[in-house]
């Protein structure tokens, strides 16, 4: 099983940007990290970029490639992208939406999500955790023929 974990504009630097909201795991160490935790066999890519049309590249090689699903946290774009939104709405790979923070619980511009509604489900709040939780659901959805 392939799995990747796609992150959007200002989490390259999560562990130093602010910790008390980020958490203090670094990207590199994100796959570590997840790989603690998962028990299943599975390929796990952690990819990353602040730019938008970079990101739907991307998303669109997973497709081209038939990876079996994504992990997502495309950060402010989650709020403003209905171009993002549209490539995870035609690709049709299963993604889970994930965020660090507990969204509804900030700004109120952070608690509409393009992304939402085409997910399989949605983690806020639990920081990097929340990326772990991500892939356990996706790959039992994945598991149970979605
Ligand atoms: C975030 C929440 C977004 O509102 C914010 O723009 C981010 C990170 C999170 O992981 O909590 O960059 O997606």
């Amino acid at each position: 099983m392939k799995i990747s974990i796609v992150n959007g504009p200002n989490l390259k630097y999560i562990g130093q940007r602010e910790p008390d909201i980020y958490g203090n795991v670094s990207l590199d160490n994100l796959k570590n990290y997840i790989n603690q935790y998962i028990k299943t066999p599975c390929q796990i890519e952690v990819y990353q970029s602040n730019s938008e049309g970079a990101l739907i590249d991307y998303l669109e090689t997973l497709w081209e490639n038939e990876w079996d699903g994504i992990v997502i946290n495309a950060g402010a774009y989650t709020h403003t992208s209905i171009a993002l939104a549209d490539c995870l709405s035609w690709i049709k790979l299963p993604y889970v939406e994930v965020h660090l923070s507990n969204i509804y619980a900030r700004e109120t511009f952070r608690h509409k999500s393009f992304l939402s509604a085409k997910a399989i489900g949605v983690i806020c709040g639990f920081g990097i955790y929340g990326y772990v939780l991500g892939v356990q659901a996706l790959i039992k959805n994945i598991e149970q023929g979605g």
